[in-house]
């Protein structure tokens, strides 16, 4: 496995590279998650490409990007371990060299994380756009748990042309029901063991639709519901549309596939999950 820092180093080992390309980008602080993505990868390409960019530009000024989890020697033996055969790992003047200007942005991605999220979409389109301009890969790896940004990826890829086949892969699950996420590490144990509560809440909610009920409010009060008895627990939001068109759908009555997505703040941590309806 070979790391690389900059753009140039980069291409001069992929133009020799024959092959069918995958492409896996991170923020790094792996988990299981992340394992899937590139085992899936591993699977499907003949060439392996890792990316490790923590992008200061899909953070909002309240978030926590100067505390976010940071793992870079672990983050690299698991890289190793599942095969990559290049880690792209660039300084931020790489990728935002001095007097970037040019954003990607979707005008309907203000709504769910984009309303919480100030400007979290447009830099996250923005790398990955470039992260797949740089690596040329044949297909790109995404988690299901983020299904708002694999929408918007999926429709950037569509409106603008790339070239390039989206896989997104299922969410991974801790043995509580709680989604993995680099985040989860802020927990202590009662906490982790308490935020398995969330994914509880959305098998009720799938339960009580395959019941019958078929009023989206009266869903979501079943998840609101759910986790009232928790401390120090917010929702910001919850809501059920269309996986295609991340569009509310208020009756799913002939409705054969939807999506219920969540965002909630536990114990100050913000968490989104989701649960489809099919
Ligand atoms: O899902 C993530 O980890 C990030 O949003 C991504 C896709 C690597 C872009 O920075």
């Amino acid at each position: 496995m070979e790391i690389l820092k900059t753009i140039k180093e980069l291409k001069s080992k992929l133009i020799l590279i024959d092959g069918s390309l995958g492409f896996v980008p991170t923020m790094g602080a792996l988990h299981k998650g992340h394992l899937s993505l590139l085992k899936s990868a591993r699977k499907e390409n003949e060439i392996l490409v890792a990316s490790l960019f923590l992008n200061p530009k899909q953070f909002s000024p309240d978030e926590d990007f100067h505390n976010y989890p940071r793992n870079i020697e672990k983050d690299i033996s698991i890289f190793s371990d599942s095969g990559v055969d290049f880690v792209f790992m660039p300084d931020e003047d790489q990728v935002y060299p001095k007097g970037f200007s040019t954003f990607i942005n979707n005008l309907e991605g203000g709504v769910f994380e984009g309303e919480f999220r100030d400007r979290h979409f447009e830099g996250v389109l923005t790398v990955v756009a470039k992260l797949i301009n740089i690596v040329n890969p044949k297909r790109i790896y995404l988690g299901e748990k983020d299904a708002q940004q694999l929408f918007l990826i999926k429709k950037m890829l569509e409106d603008l042309n790339f070239d390039v086949i989206v896989r997104p892969v299922e969410t991974i699950r801790e043995s509580n029901g709680l989604a993995c996420s680099s985040r989860n590490s802020y927990f202590s144990r009662k906490e982790f063991v308490d935020a398995g509560n969330i994914y509880q809440s959305l098998l009720k909610v799938c339960t009580l639709w395959k019941e019958g009920e078929n009023d989206s409010s009266r869903l979501k009060q079943e998840f609101q519901k759910n986790l009232e008895k928790l401390d120090d627990m917010e929702i910001q939001y919850v809501e059920i549309v269309d996986p295609d068109t991340f569009k509310i759908i208020n009756s799913l009555k002939n409705i054969k596939k939807s999506i219920l997505i969540v965002a909630v703040i536990f114990k100050g941590i913000r968490l989104i999950d989701n649960i489809i309806l099919d």
